[in-house]
């Protein structure tokens, strides 16, 4: 299988390690030799309520026995009504939101990019170092994670890039944000800021809430458009639906993907009414707010309602304290943060330096997929620990027991 996809598929997939999927249940994943896997990555954040529940399986099974399509641009359907009044109302606060409904991550992004210029006619987008939003053009200008994933593709559209606040790494952030509009970009010609609330693809950091508060206040001051991509933090991911909730900062455009569909292919773009004022026919998809997908989003948040948003809080404190354990005993992990089941675990040479120790994570990755448990990282030597949100105490301690016997195999 591995020899016929690398034979016939695009050379640009990353492929991290030789895992073919044959099946899975809750957080346990199966290869083809059934072999069988903790899932502590979720199919990069997306399983949110692993790989086959029941519920959703049923959901998606009663959608697709009506109808497989009709284009939500053109024509009505109650899935996708009920989809976006369920995700306007998701979102606390006051205000009215209206929701577009996509086909993905990066398209979500997209979308808000073309509102935040079509409704401010400005030109300027502000994004942060390290931030993944996805690998359409617009997307893909607001990226910068890794120069593999822009290297060869522009010119960009004109996004100026600042520091990201990062508890672990201070930077100059508030300084670097002053300089810029006293030196380069007046405020007024700045359509959005783009931020992830906490740092996916760009090794999970999660920033103090001061740095939201102050992007809030230069929106409001400026009449900038706040986004925040929840494409990786949001569904439930940190025990809270929305990773804002966290730091009481509200957006005015939240972007969903990732774990809403539970695996099946949906986005959203949720904003506040008086931002989403674009006309008749101004955007659309053909595909975005599929039926059978809808179905899939409406009973995901049905099961994070009624016990998943608790089990990733409850799950995810005693996965944090097993993982600050380890960090007592092993020297190369220089950091543990995290919130819920969105935990980030840092490796250093030296932890007085914080030498990145990339070679280490490939290693451990490595090591941990032949021991059984499936692992991925981000960042330059960060793993994201990102389990499905049904993650039991079991999959906790036998995960943490693999990532301690694999340190120390490795020596670090
Ligand atoms: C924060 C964030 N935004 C956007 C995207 C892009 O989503 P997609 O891969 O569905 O296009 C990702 C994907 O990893 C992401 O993590």
């Amino acid at each position: 299988m591995i020899a016929k996809d690398r034979e016939w598929s695009s050379p640009s997939y990353i492929k991290e390690y030789p895992f073919v999927m044959a099946g899975g249940q809750g957080a346990m994943a199966e290869d083809v030799d059934g072999n069988r896997y903790i899932d502590f990555m979720t199919g990069i954040a997306v399983s949110a309520t692993g790989y086959n529940h029941p519920e959703i399986v049923a959901a998606v099974r009663e959608a697709a026995g009506k109808f497989l399509h009709v284009c939500a641009t053109d024509f009505y359907y109650e899935g996708m009504a009920q989809l976006c009044e369920r995700l306007a109302k998701s979102w606390p606060g006051k205000e009215k939101k209206r929701v577009f409904l996509a086909n993905s991550g990066t398209e979500a992004v997209e979308g808000a990019i073309k509102l935040a210029r079509f409704v401010t006619r400005r030109p300027y987008i502000i994004a942060f170092e390290g931030a993944f939003h996805g690998r359409s053009y617009a997307a893909m200008s607001v990226t910068a994670s890794k120069v593999k994933y822009r290297e060869g593709f522009g010119p960009f559209l004109p996004v100026v890039h600042l520091p990201y606040d990062n508890p672990y790494r201070p930077a100059p952030w508030r300084e670097r944000m002053e300089e810029l509009f006293e030196t380069r970009t007046s405020p007024k010609e700045v359509a959005a800021v783009m931020m992830e609330p906490i740092l996916g693809e760009g090794g999970y950091v999660m920033p103090g809430a001061e740095f939201l508060k102050t992007w809030r206040k230069v929106c409001d001051d400026h009449g900038i458009m706040l986004v925040f991509d929840e494409i990786q933090c949001g569904m439930g991911r940190t025990g809270k639906l929305w990773a804002f909730e966290h730091a009481g900062v509200e957006p005015d455009v939240l972007l969903t993907a990732k774990g809403l569909g539970s695996g099946l292919p949906i986005g959203a773009i949720v904003a506040k009414e008086k931002w989403m004022s674009w006309p008749r026919g101004s955007h659309g998809t053909t595909f975005g707010g599929n039926p059978v997908s809808c179905a899939a989003a409406l009973k995901t948040l049905d099961l994070m309602e009624s016990g998943l948003l608790k089990n990733a809080q409850a799950m995810g404190e005693r996965l944090l304290k097993g993982l600050k354990e380890l960090q007592m005993k092993h020297p190369s992990i220089g950091d543990v943060r995290g919130v819920g089941l969105m935990i980030g675990l840092e490796f250093v040479k030296d932890r007085k330096t914080k030498e990145p120790d990339h070679d280490l994570v490939e290693k451990l990755e490595l090591r941990a997929f032949e021991k059984g448990l499936l692992l991925l990282s981000c960042g330059k030597s960060v793993i994201r620990i990102a389990p499905p949100l049904v993650l039991t105490s079991y999959d906790v301690d036998a995960g943490l027991s693999i990532i301690d016997e694999a340190l120390s195999e490795l020596g670090a």
